[in-house]
């Protein structure tokens, strides 16, 4: 997998490249680039924004930039998947993550904070995604939620492989969210683990989970 990260602010993702399941993934075959739309804009002055029509306030990203730094990103074949990150995209989930996960080549194309001129949407991108009803003050921490929920999937993010099978909304759980996981003391403060889950036996605690998995789904409470 390819993941090529769009944006104003290559610096922002410092943090995340440098967690231990992106290095991993990375040092499994993953590959990660950021391109700052800055170092290939058509404009003078390093521009890449501009007034937007009609008035109002704020800068819009420009188009033109774009579609500059898309040339020369990829200048024989685009990935199948551009994905702009913005408020008013469809919501991401589990299973976006996974199709994703599963592309060889991805770009995530972060906005500016006002917004981007709707043509990079309309003719840029396969793709428009939201992480969530609310506005941020830019696609970066988007971006890098998607990335975080895409990489996570690939071969050797995670230390132990198994961890990523059973977890919230996977096939294994039908979707439903993770069981309720408890480790030592056996008792603090007068709080008890599950007696199901000390009692040794594997087939009662299979299905003890099962059914909070179940029941977690159902009140939809994670
Ligand atoms: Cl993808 N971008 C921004 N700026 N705000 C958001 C978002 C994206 N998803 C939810 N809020």
């Amino acid at each position: 997998m390819r993941l090529d990260l769009f944006t104003l602010f290559p610096q922002a993702f410092d943090w995340f490249v440098a967690q231990r399941h992106v290095r991993n993934a990375v040092a499994h075959g993953a590959e990660i680039n950021r391109i700052n739309y800055r170092d290939t804009t058509p404009l003078g002055a390093g521009q890449v924004d501009d007034a937007p029509y009609g008035g109002g306030a704020g800068m819009v990203l420009r188009v033109d930039v774009v579609d500059a730094a898309l040339r020369a990103a990829y200048p024989e074949r685009r990935p199948d998947r551009v994905v702009l990150l913005t408020p008013g995209g469809t919501q991401f989930d589990e299973g976006l993550a996974a199709e994703l996960a599963a592309e060889p080549h991805v770009a995530l194309l972060c906005g500016r904070y006002e917004g981007f001129d709707e043509r990079i949407r309309e003719h840029l991108a396969t793709d428009a995604v939201s992480i969530g009803r609310y506005v941020l003050a830019g696609g970066e921490l988007a971006a890098m939620v998607v990335a975080d929920a895409m990489l996570r999937k690939l071969p050797g993010a995670l230390g132990h492989a198994e961890s990523a099978l059973e977890e919230s909304f996977s096939e294994a759980l039908g979707g439903a969210p993770e069981y309720p996981h408890y480790t030592r003391p056996p008792t603090y403060l007068g709080w008890d683990v599950p007696d199901v889950l000390v009692s040794g036996d594997h087939e009662r605690v299979r299905e003890w989970r099962l059914e909070q998995s179940r029941r977690r789904g159902e009140s939809g409470s994670a």
